[in-house]
Order: structure tokens, then sequence, then C-alpha cells
């Protein structure tokens, strides 16, 4: 008999798709747990909050109303129906029933649209630090990535013009991510309105509005891009219910878009996976209808932890963090604290420190690499307060004793 090694058979694909750090950070954090430990865990970007009681109860609801059977690919219309009446009331967005295509999750929604319009050699403009999944699924689809980056010193945003510059003719998409996974950063009006000229500038770049955090902000004004002059047939909108409404596990978002654009994104659904959880969608018609007490309760929550983790690290020497105007995430640039030593032990690289902070003082954070920012660390604070008071007090004391 022939010698049979499966892993033989894996194509590349299968290892580009790999959340790396956050996955490998957060799991050996739960080992060191297992093993005894007292580890705060700061890597996952999930509320830490329970679903609100009413969408809860409407699933429940519809589930015993029978609502238990495959749905429409693009999504049930009473659903797509309320979205197009919240795009258009909170967000002054333009997009029918027709328009919106459902899916199983925000990131299932961003692949839709990525697998719709980025083909073999199209290049992609990513402003780092971004999300990872966009660069995955950039790949995936035989797109070029082209990462512009932004720092601390530029409020994490890459302004208009290098954006201009980097545009060639086989630019299709720039993917937009604010409020922004991991930084926080929020676009003003302004900013956009500049991109916005840019894109418009351009015969075939459209942008890829990810607005997944638009409940997450304290303070400031959310624009959503393609609802400036000119930007609605130039944009794909994405949003979903994970994040703002603590349902991360149930898998809903959705993508609007120009109506080519929405049918091809719910072929690409069709073939992949089918219509997302039908007891679910009639549940996000409670949470988008129905009372939003829980969803401000959480987001005054994550206030509060916000001014509690930028005290704490802005006593940390070398550590430099601006505001976090939104979101639950901290990405302090550690560039300063980069070739030091811990004892002996030679901190060079955000892997190195990362590691470090787990493994000898319980603090489990992500690297910057997973977010194309090697010299930034990601801190989630979707955690009680009480983890977040010894998480600070751990890292002062860590990285204060470095040499
Ligand atoms: C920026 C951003 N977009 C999309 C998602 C995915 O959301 P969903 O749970 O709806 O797939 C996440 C989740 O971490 C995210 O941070």
């Amino acid at each position: 008999m022939q010698q049979f090694d499966p892993a033989s058979l894996l194509v590349s694909r299968s290892q580009s798709a790999d959340e790396g750090p956050i996955i490998r950070m957060s799991q050996r954090a739960r080992e060191l747990r297992a093993g005894g430990m007292d580890v705060v865990s700061l890597t996952l970007g999930e509320p830490d909050f329970d679903t609100p009681e009413n969408i809860q109860a409407a699933a429940t609801a519809a589930m015993k109303a029978g609502f238990t059977h495959y749905s429409p690919v693009m999504g049930i219309p009473e659903l797509r129906t309320a979205l197009s009446a919240k795009l258009r009331a909170e967000n002054g967005l333009d997009y029918g029933p027709n328009d919106i295509c459902v899916a199983n999750g925000a990131k299932q929604a961003i692949a839709n649209a990525i697998l719709s319009i980025v083909g073999e050699g199209d290049e992609v403009i990513m402003l780092a630090p971004f999300w990872v999944s966009y660069e995955i699924t950039v790949r995936f689809a035989g797109g070029t990535p082209k990462v512009l980056h932004a720092g601390v010193d530029e409020n994490y945003k890459v302004p208009a013009r290098r954006i201009a510059a980097a545009i060639t003719p086989r630019t299709k998409l720039i993917v937009l991510n604010s409020p922004s996974n991991p930084t926080g950063a929020v676009w003003t009006r302004d900013e956009l309105m500049e991109l916005a000229g840019v894109v418009k500038a351009h015969a075939n770049v459209m942008v890829l509005s990810d607005e997944i955090y638009e409940y997450i902000m304290f303070g400031g004004e959310m624009v959503s891009i393609g609802s400036l002059p000119g930007m609605r047939e130039r944009t794909i909108t994405v949003n979903g219910f994970s994040k703002g409404f603590a349902m991360t596990g149930w898998r809903l978002g959705y993508a609007a878009a120009p109506a080519p654009i929405a049918k091809a994104m719910s072929r690409m659904q069709s073939a992949l996976t089918a219509g997302a959880n039908q007891f679910v969608q009639r549940a996000a018609i409670a949470a988008l209808e129905g009372p939003r007490d829980e969803v401000e309760r959480m987001r005054l929550e994550y206030q509060k932890r916000r001014d509690m983790v930028l005290k704490g690290l802005r006593t940390i020497p070398g550590l430099r963090i601006g505001d976090i105007p939104a979101t639950f995430y901290a990405f302090p640039d550690v560039s300063g604290l980069l070739g030091r030593k811990a004892g002996n032990h030679l901190l060079d690289t955000t892997d190195a420190l990362c590691d470090w902070l787990l493994e000898q003082h319980g603090v489990a954070t992500v690297p910057g690499t997973a977010f194309g920012a090697p010299g930034s660390i990601r801190l989630s604070f979707a955690c009680s307060e009480a983890e977040i008071a010894k998480a600070m007090e751990r890292m002062q004391r860590a990285l204060g004793s470095l040499i």
C-alpha cells in the first residue's frame, strides 16, 4: 500500500487563513488558567454581556412559531425592510430591501463582498492597523493587499492624500473600518469627505465600509461614508449584530450595496452557505425595533472601562496611546519598550513582549503583528472592571521593571 499523508494535500490557501496571534494568545491563556495560573485575558473581541432579554425572547417565540426552516438567501423580507429603515434613519443611507444581503455574521458579509468584486491580481487598499480577516479574504479572492499604515501620531488614520497616491489602475477596493478594530479610531465627516473625493476621482474604485462598532462610541459623530454625496453607488456598507447588541454567537450580519453587487453577494452566499438562521433574523428585527436601553447600558460600561484603561496605560513610561473614541480596544504603541530586557531575557518584538507578559505576569494581550502593526499590542477591555484593574497593575509593574 502507498504511504499517504493527508497534510500533503493541503493547498497554500488553507495555510494562509490563519488568525494566528489572537487564537494563539487566547488559547495559551486558557491553558495557563487550566494549569492553575491566575491569568487576565484581554485577547478576545467579544462583549462579556449576555444578549438583551427582549432579543432572546423574540428568538424563542420565533422558534416556537415554526421559523426553523431555510431562509431566503438574501434574508427574510421583513428583516431587510427593517434594515433599510434603520440605515435610512440612523445612517442617512439610501438602500432598499433588495440592496441588502443578510449574512451569517458580518464576517461572511465581508467575504461575500470581497469575493464578488475582487479577482486575480486586483489590488485592495488596506488601512493598517486593520482587522486581520480582511487581508485573509482578499488573498482568498486572489487579490493583492496594498497596506498603508498610520500610527498613533496620525490618530491611526491614513490621510486621503496617501491613499490617493497608492491607487493604481488595478485598485478595486479600499477597506475602511470606522470605528476601528483594533485602534478605536473614528473617521470624522471631513476626513471621509476627503476620502470620498479620492474615490470619486477614479472610475473603478469602491469602498467597503465596516461599521460594526457604530453603537460603541464615546462621543463624536458616526458618519457612514455611503451617505456622502455621490458615494451610495461607490460603497458597500457592512454591519452586524455581534458587537452593539452583544450577539456574537448568533451569527448575523449584513451588507448593503448597489443592487447588482447585493445580488452577486447573495450568489456567493448561496454557493458557500445559505440564508442566515430564520429565528435569529426574527430576533434581529426585535433588536432593531425594540428598546435600546441595554445597548446604551453596555456602551456606558465600555466607556468607564475605557477611562480606566487609558488612565492605567498613560502611567507606563515608554508606551504611547492616543485617545480611544470608540470600541472596546486599546492599541498602545510599545515600540519604545522593544529591545529592552526583563532580567537577561531580550524583548525585541511585540510577540516576545506579549509572550512574556502572559507567561511571567499573567496578562494576555495580542501582538500588533495580527493587525499589520508590529510596534503595538491590542488589549480588549470587554471584561470586568476588576480584571482591568488587575491587568493595569500587572502591566505597570512588569513594563516598569524592564531595563
Ligand atoms: C471590525 C470587525 N468587523 C467584523 C467582525 C465580525 O463580526 P461578526 O461576528 O458579525 O462576523 C469583527 C469581529 O471581531 C470585527 O472586529
